[in-house]
């Protein structure tokens, strides 16, 4: 069993399924004796928190600037949380993370997938997940669960969600390595047991 740092970053679209899976997933290694630290982007330091306000529910703004806002976030959450808990032993769990950048502004803003990358890149310092569950959802049952619109992102169209959904998949398809991709249509226990035979193959998990 290994007992270093290990960061786990849960993406895919609105209305997947992420939160719930990463409750379960802290459980289980909670249960095992692991320390967990569950946080989630963007928001999860204070400065994290006024950044989600802004991008999330602020006025209307240029994709540069919303961009920049996500980095600054992400900066901020791997600085002060992310590597001082990793750096302790203790297992990250993020309800989102980079990839969510690449896929919504990089993908579905067209900003540029490569330039997002690098940019998402330089402000966490290369800090890359060992383990990313990508759960794939199609958009329109994303937005019927959701139900009412939340946030500016997710108030964009059915086309902007499924350039997003594309992009997670073509990452996770990518890299079977890093990558953990699920078919969110399937019951959580389903997804979660998917998640727990991936983390016992990596020796996370018993
Ligand atoms: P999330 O916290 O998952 O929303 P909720 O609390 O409503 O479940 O994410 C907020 C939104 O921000 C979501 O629509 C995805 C978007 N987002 C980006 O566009 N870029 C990013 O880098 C991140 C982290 C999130």
């Amino acid at each position: 069993m290994r007992t270093d740092g290990y960061f786990i970053a849960f993406e895919g679209g609105d209305g997947a399924g992420k939160s719930t899976q990463v409750g379960r997933l802290a459980d289980a290694l909670r249960a095992v004796g692991r320390e967990v630290v569950v946080t989630r982007q963007p928001g999860g330091t204070a400065l994290g928190r006024s950044l989600r306000d802004l991008v999330l529910h602020g006025a209307s703004m240029a994709p540069r600037a919303e961009v920049l806002l996500f980095a600054a976030d992400k900066a901020q959450h791997v600085a002060e949380v992310v590597r001082p808990a990793l750096a302790a032993g203790q297992v990250v769990v993020t309800d989102r993370y980079t990839d969510s950048s690449v896929a919504y502004q990089g993908a579905a803003r067209d900003l540029g997938a490569d330039a997002v990358h690098a940019l998402q890149m330089w402000a966490v310092e290369d800090l890359v997940p060992d383990l990313t569950v990508v759960i794939d959802l199609p958009e329109g049952v994303g937005r019927a669960r959701r139900g009412a619109v939340h946030d500016r992102l997710e108030s964009e169209e059915d086309g902007f969600h499924a350039s997003v959904r594309a992009h997670f998949v073509a990452m996770a398809r990518g890299n079977p390595e890093r990558y953990l991709l699920i078919d969110g249509l399937q019951t959580p226990e389903a997804i979660h047991a998917s998640v727990a035979a991936r983390l016992r193959s990596a020796g996370v998990l018993p």
